[in-house]
């Protein structure tokens, strides 16, 4: 039955939809969306040693790499013409500070180093947290200023923009804050202008949820948390949508550059909400650990064709309105596409 307000369409028979699916260059023709691996950002998990290639037993083909094996990932990231890499830290002793990771000579300081060295113009982007250097696996500073243990805002901020300029000391084209402190963002951009690195951009996981989906992530990175859980600064996913766009107004207003959703498939509605909230404002999702395993483990027991639902996957995250994309697809899709 014809709408009103769609009087201007006509209908079958005249239309056929059909008609467009037929031949396969007419598909090509009429498709927008196009997964590219010039946008699509691969993380890799770095520890100290020499030669170390420990496979994540949760994350099939990905492993924590000592600098030196790294460097031959970012070669091949760089070769295969990807949007760029983000380094997560597993420092060899965590401590309450998480000290490694403000350090000049920790596990991340080294591994940008090398990174650097490795692949010059390659973007090299780096996760700005403390869960992966704490002994607790907490975002940040714990305290009692709430009158419940839990992670002190305002003295997890100082600390952050200094892990944020160690990075870009180190040669960190970008940083990626993922704590959700609240003026996480203001912090680091302060910290980064005082010391120069103004041209720094950041990459604000601005809307993070607490989600079960990051599940084989605290495998890799070690960080599952010792007390409590992260639900005092993730969002909640049955708060209002609109919450993420305060979120993304703050952090917009404290300096982000590029803002991000995370997770990406469970979220799909609030990329699309802030995409069209936020017009111009580069919109990146993180596309987890979780939404990666479980293809994995179905296509092992040959339930689900990897290659198309990854494809899939990350074309519906794009059309939703992402315009970058971090997945443990990368290199995959790269040689998928040729
Ligand atoms: C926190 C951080 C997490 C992820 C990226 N950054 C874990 C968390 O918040 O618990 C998860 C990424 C993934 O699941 O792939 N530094």
């Amino acid at each position: 039955m014809p709408h009103e307000d769609h009087a201007c369409c006509s209908h079958f028979p005249t239309t056929r939809l059909r008609r467009l699916r037929y031949h396969p260059a007419v598909r090509r023709l009429v498709g927008q969306t196009r997964v590219s691996p010039s946008d699509l950002v691969l993380p890799l998990f770095v520890r100290p040693g020499e030669g170390v290639r420990q496979e994540i037993s949760s994350m099939p083909g990905h492993a924590q790499l000592s600098p030196d094996v790294m460097a031959d990932e970012i070669r091949q990231a760089a070769d295969l013409g990807l949007g760029g890499v983000i380094l997560f830290g597993i420092p060899a002793e965590k401590d309450p500070l998480g000290s490694d990771g403000t350090s000049e000579s920790g596990i991340i300081a080294q591994a940008i180093r090398a990174a650097k060295q490795a692949a010059p113009d390659l973007l090299l982007i780096t996760d700005v947290c403390f869960c992966e250097y704490t002994d607790h696996g907490h975002c940040g500073v714990p305290g009692e200023s709430t009158g419940r243990r839990d992670v002190d805002n305002d003295a997890t901020l100082e600390l952050l923009a200094k892990q944020a300029v160690v990075h870009a000391r180190a040669g960190a084209d970008m940083v990626a804050p993922s704590g959700m402190m609240d003026g996480m963002v203001g912090a680091i951009r302060q910290g980064l202008d005082a010391e120069g690195f103004t041209h720094v951009p950041i990459m604000s996981y601005a809307a993070k949820y607490a989600s079960a989906f990051y599940g084989p992530f605290r495998e890799a990175a070690e960080c599952a948390p010792q007390f409590g859980d992260r639900s005092t600064y993730q969002m909640d996913p049955a708060a209002a949508a609109q919450q993420a766009i305060r979120e993304v107004q703050l952090d917009l207003a404290e300096g982000a550059d590029i803002i991000m959703v995370k997770p990406a498939l469970p979220y799909l509605d609030i990329i699309r909400l802030l995409g069209d909230r936020f017009p111009g404002v580069p919109l990146a999702a993180y596309n987890v650990s979780g939404e990666f395993s479980m293809v994995k483990a179905a296509a092992e027991r040959g339930w689900l064709d990897e290659r198309r639902v990854a494809l899939e996957s990350l074309t519906a995250i794009q059309r939703a309105g992402a315009g970058i994309i971090l997945t443990y697809w990368a290199k995959d899709v790269a040689r998928w596409l040729g």
